[in-house]
Formats: C-alpha cells, sequence, structure tokens
C-alpha cells in the first residue's frame, strides 16, 4: 500500500496542534521559510543558465567577495519575513546591522529570525551543494521595535533552527526542540514532503570532516585527534574517512545521516575559526544536539556560548556523540598547560 505523503505545511500544523498554547505565529514563520526556500531553490538550480552567476562588485561586511546569488537570496528571504509579519526583526550574514520591522503589525511580532541566506556561496559556480541555515528566537525586549538584544542570546534558548541544503536533491532539515525532521522537495508538485522523520545522528562515525590544509595552524589537541583518525586505522575494521565539501550545510547534514565529526576549529590565522555564531554554530548545533549529537566549541557546548556581537565567530565541533567526545579528551592537551587565568578568560568569552 502506498504511504500517504505529509508535506511540510501539513507537518507543522499538525505539530503545532500537539501544542495547546501555540498561537501558530511559529508555524507560519516555518512556512514562510518554506516558501522562501523554495524560490531560493528555483534560482540555484538554473544558475548555470542564466546572468546570476559570478561576483557583484560589492563586498559584504566581512569583507568577502559577494555573489549575486547571495544578494539574491538575502532579499527573498528578507522580503518573505517583511511580509509574513510574525517576525519583528532580522539579522543576516550579508547586512551589518540587523533589519528592524516596526510596522504596526511586524513590531510586535513574538520572534526574530537570525540567516545566513546562502552558506557555501563560493561553492555555487562549480555545481557544489549550498545551503540556507536559520535560527529562530523569542524576542526578549517588551515594546516597540527589537533591538541587537534580541539577537545576542544564548543558542539553549533557539525555539527553532533549521537548514536548507540545495543539492542532488533540495531538502529542508529544522527542529522546534522536540527531535528533527527532514523535508524533501517534490519539484512535480512543488512541495517539501516528510523523507527523514525522527532524524537521529549515530553514536559513532566513520567520517571526520576538517580542512586538513590549515593543519599547521591547528593546536595540539586537534592535531592529536587528527592524528587519531589517521593512525587508529589498524584497529578498527574499516578506516576513517576524511570528507570535507567546504560547505558546512553539505558537510553536516552528510554527517548527521551518517554518523561523523565536523571540525572548524581555531588557527593562528582565524584565533576565533571562521564560522559565526548566531547565523552557522548555533542553528547547527541545535540540530545536531536535538539529533542526538554533541556540539561544542572546545571545553564547552555551544548553545551555552552567549555572543557579544551580531556577527562573532567560534571554533565547532559537532557530530556523532562519541567522536565529539574523544575530540574533547584530546584538546585536553591544549588546556592543561594554561593558567587560572588564561582559562577563566576562556570560560568567561565561552559563556560559561
Ligand atoms: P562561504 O559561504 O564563504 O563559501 O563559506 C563557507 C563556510 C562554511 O560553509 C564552510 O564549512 C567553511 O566556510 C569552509 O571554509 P574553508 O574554506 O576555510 O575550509
Amino acid at each position: 500500500m502506498k504511504k500517504k505523503v505529509i508535506t511540510l505545511d501539513e507537518f507543522i500544523i499538525r505539530r503545532q496542534a500537539d501544542f495547546s498554547y501555540a498561537s501558530g505565529e511559529l508555524s507560519a514563520l516555518l512556512r514562510d521559510l518554506g516558501f522562501a526556500a523554495k524560490i531560493i531553490n528555483r534560482e540555484v538550480n538554473k544558475a548555470g543558465l542564466v546572468d546570476i552567476l559570478g561576483t557583484t562588485e560589492n563586498e559584504n561586511v566581512h569583507g568577502e567577495t559577494v555573489k549575486k546569488l547571495d544578494i539574491f537570496a538575502n532579499d527573498q528571504f528578507m522580503d518573505s519575513f517583511r511580509s509574513s509579519k510574525h517576525c519583528a526583526a532580522v539579522a543576516s550574514e550579508e547586512l551589518e546591522d540587523i533589519v528592524v520591522f516596526d510596522d504596526d503589525r511586524s513590531k510586535n511580532a513574538k520572534y526574530v529570525v537570525a540567516i545566513d541566506p546562502l552558506d557555501g556561496s563560493s561553492n555555487i559556480d562549480v555545481n557544489v551543494s549550498v545551503g540556507t541555515i536559520f535560527s529562530i528566537y523569542r524576542r526578549i525586549t517588551e515594546n516597540g521595535p527589537c533591538t541587537i538584544d534580541d539577537f545576542l542570546q544564548k543558542g539553549s534558548e533557539q525555539v527553532a533552527a533549521g537548514y536548507i541544503i540545495y543539492g542532488s536533491s533540495t531538502m529542508l532539515v529544522y527542529t522546534t526542540g522536540h527531535g528533527v525532521n527532514g523535508f524533501t522537495l517534490d519539484p512535480s508538485i512543488g512541495e517539501f514532503c516528510l523523507s527523514h522523520p525522527n532524524i537521529t545522528t549515530p553514536d559513532d562515525g566513520e567520517i571526520y570532516s576538517i580542512n586538513h590544509g590549515y593543519r599547521w595552524n591547528f593546536s595540539d589537541g586537534v592535531k592529536k585527534y587528527i592524528d587519531h583518525c589517521i593512525n587508529s586505522d589498524r584497529s578498527r575494521p574499516k578506516p576513517y574517512s576524511m570528507r570535507y565539501i567546504g560547505s558546512m550545510v553539505a558537510d553536516i547534514h552528510r554527517n548527521l545521516i551518517k554518523g561523523g565529526i565536523f571540525m572548524y576549529p581555531t588557527s593562528n590565522d582565524s584565533p576565533n575559526g571562521k564560522l559565526r555564531i548566531l547565523y552557522e554554530s548555533n542553528p547547527m548545533a541545535f540540530i545536531v544536539e536535538q539529533a542526538g549529537g554533541k556540539a561544542i566549541t572546545g571545553l564547552y557546548r555551544i548553545l551555552n556560548y552567549k555572543p557579544e556581537s551580531l556577527h562573532q565567530r567560534c571554533p565547532v565541533f559537532m557530530g556523532s556523540k562519541n567522536m565529539v567526545e574523544k575530540l574533547r579528551e584530546c584538546l585536553e592537551i591544549d588546556y592543561a598547560e594554561m593558567s587560572e587565568d588564561q582559562l577563566a578568560q576562556i570560560k568567561s568569552s565561552q559563556g560559561v
């Protein structure tokens, strides 16, 4: 007998009914995100066909050259949030400051969204998977337009987070803190359909993902873990595989399903790592934890880190529980020789 297809919209509505106090605003916001994702997907898929590829002359706030599709994706999500009326403000990787919606309906909305509209965009020209990452918080300021304080909350305060991967098929994966569910876009009906219910990540994995090119810049602890992955081959039935796409959504999605660890550590050149807390590390950490994995900055849980600025970065290690625990054990050597003061500084910078 054929299984009934459950669309994203249907699923969101069903889940809303599980919470008697739910007002429907979060559900509506998630559906708006799903709709915007379909439009981005359409553009990503025809990127090779139209004059939308190539760089613009602009640089984003981090001094990186912006691809046209980055701007398209950013504008699309902004329009969608602005017209949704369920979002009071947005922080985007592409914009230096938050965008506050202060019309009568939006300014009293309960939620704010942090988004990386097109992560991994340097991969677009070569047909490698890219993604969108989003994170939703309940605003903490009480009345009137939002402020940056509504965004500078710990990741553990997220009410929902997710990603869309534009790959060999397009998937939307999200959590509201009650497990993780994945939906695949069926292009014939234009709907995201539930394809991966209750995703759980294996406790152990076969894959480690890191940019080996920076190896000599990594800390001793990170090098020790890489050596463990390389050298433990003989004691394992199958060697570890190194897989690194350079597109965080794609790397983490693969590891989430198959089991593995994703790492973007600090290095001499990037003392805080590369990935942004608000719209990269936190949402992916929320998903990985909800799927049964672990996500740390080194010593501590990513979701405990309270950012002090919008585009702040942090080191990232996340994935299968046992692999992250082993990594953490290896990192102990980085901290063993630190003074109490240095450790206290790390603790305070990591919101512990
Ligand atoms: P970008 O959006 O500029 O392509 O950056 C992608 C991010 C992230 O998705 C990925 O994991 C990481 O940067 C890769 O960085 P490296 O090239 O330094 O390894």
